[in-house]
């Protein structure tokens, strides 16, 4: 039913953990399942970009929710935050070569957060 690729970001999660002091952070779940997920990002400015320096994820759910959460993290890390917070949950999908169509809503999931992280950084600014 999964791709080898979503086996191995649920086995194997890139980035999990807490950013102590993150410059922004966003918590999204989802009432359907219960799940639970947390994003926090350190930004950097570069070459007057904004850009996500570093990135981790928390996540409470299921296989699907940790492999999405892996897999935006790993998407987001060095990119400026406009372009971060333009993927979506097709990318993160594409990118796992696929989910099940039952299982599409738990990459909202990990989108969802990874936009609220962003606007958090802003409105903490
Ligand atoms: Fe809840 Fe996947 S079933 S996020």
């Amino acid at each position: 039913m999964y791709s080898k690729k979503v086996m191995d970001h649920f086995t194997n999660p890139r980035n999990m953990g807490e950013i102590k002091n993150p410059d922004g952070e966003g918590e999204v779940g989802n009432p359907v399942c219960g799940d639970l997920m947390k994003i926090y990002i350190k930004v950097e400015s570069k070459d007057k970009q904004e850009m996500i320096k570093d990135i981790k994820f928390q996540t409470l759910g299921c296989g699907s929710a940790i492999a999405t959460s892996s897999m935006v993290t790993e998407l987001a890390k060095g990119k400026n935050l406009k372009e971060a917070q333009e993927i979506s949950r097709d990318d993160v999908a594409n990118e796992l070569e696929g989910l099940p169509p039952a299982k599409m809503h738990c990459s909202n999931l990990a989108t969802d957060a990874l936009k609220k992280a962003i606007k958090d950084y802003y409105s903490k600014k």
